[in-house]
């Protein structure tokens, strides 16, 4: 079904991981310098394998968000996801919010459901990098709405639920307390409106073809308990983020990705958090008219 391309006759290698059904890796590519032809090519593939993975391609601050936009107009320029703070100190108090935020990440998640517009995509690249743990994984919703069988498909179909930062990091003990005055504590993603409803299933605007859409961040499923929708949902994402659907990238540093925000959950694995890591997160925002919560449209 893929095509792997050949540097003969584009600018750049792409080897498909075996491991799922999704990402490649890209190499032999200017990333700042595409033709349209190329460009072409990037987006395609990117539309059809969710994660790019780009080794050692040490992206500059400007050139990370430039190449973003080749993907859409953006939520937010390039942001440090770092424990390492502003003046150098390491933030490793769990009651620290910086340390909180980052825990957070450590659940199956899409970014920015719990805004009125799900972002597309990120642009993500590693500059500290830590011996152990802090990999980065990503599950296929793809993979996992086609592995269910016609019934739970149906259900799942039928059904919506909210998306909050405040529930997901309540749940887990992790909403802020206000601290971290040197400016490290960024409170994005407490949105304050009502919260933004959206189908258990979404349709993919460019494929057209259905993924879960699950996550930390969902809970109240409509026509359920609380504690009803919670347990559902809990099953839900351990079922969806079943170990053959995923990949967990070791970085180095210098590596770059993009993925699909809309098809692919993501998390961060634990690591000592004494020891800095330090990645460089540009959001790419969404679509209105497919990403935008049902109850905002
Ligand atoms: C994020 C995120 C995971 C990581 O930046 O949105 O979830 O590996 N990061 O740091
Ligand atoms: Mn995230």
């Amino acid at each position: 079904m893929y095509v792997i391309l050949d540097k003969g006759l584009f600018n750049m290698k792409v080897t498909h991981l075996t491991e799922s059904e999704f990402g490649s890796v890209v190499t032999e590519i200017d990333l700042l310098n595409l033709s349209t032809e190329d460009s072409n090519i990037i987006l395609s593939l990117w539309n059809e394998r969710a994660l790019l993975i780009f080794p050692d391609i040490y992206l500059s601050p400007k050139g990370q968000d430039h190449f973003a936009r080749l993907f859409g107009a953006l939520e937010f320029p390039r942001t440090a996801i770092s424990n390492l703070g502003k003046d150098g100190i390491i933030h490793q108090d769990p009651a620290d919010d910086v340390v909180k935020v980052i825990r957070g990440n450590e659940g199956w998640h899409h970014d920015s459901t719990y805004m009125p517009i799900q972002a597309r995509g990120a642009v993500f690249s590693a500059d500290i990098v830590p011996k152990e743990g802090g990999l980065t994984g990503w599950a296929d919703m793809r993979a996992a709405y086609n592995a269910m069988n016609v019934s739970m498909k149906e259900k799942v179909s039928s059904l919506s639920a909210y998306h909050s930062y405040y529930y997901s990091q309540g749940r887990d003990g992790y909403l802020p307390n206000g601290q971290n005055s040197d400016g490290t504590y960024n409170a994005y993603g407490f949105h304050d409106g009502e919260a933004c409803l959206r189908p258990l299933v979404k349709i993919h605007p460019f494929t057209k073809l259905p993924n879960l859409l699950l996550g930390r961040h969902a809970h109240d499923v409509t026509g359920m308990l609380a504690n009803e929708s919670e347990e559902f949902m809990d099953q839900l994402n351990e079922f969806a983020c079943n170990e053959s659907r995923t990949y967990f990238h070791q970085w180095n540093e210098g590596d770059a990705v993009v993925w699909d925000n809309r098809r692919l959950m993501h998390r961060v694995t634990p690591y000592n958090m004494s020891k800095p890591r330090r990645m460089w997160h540009t959001r790419i925002a969404g679509d209105p008219n497919t990403e935008m919560a049902i109850n905002y449209r």
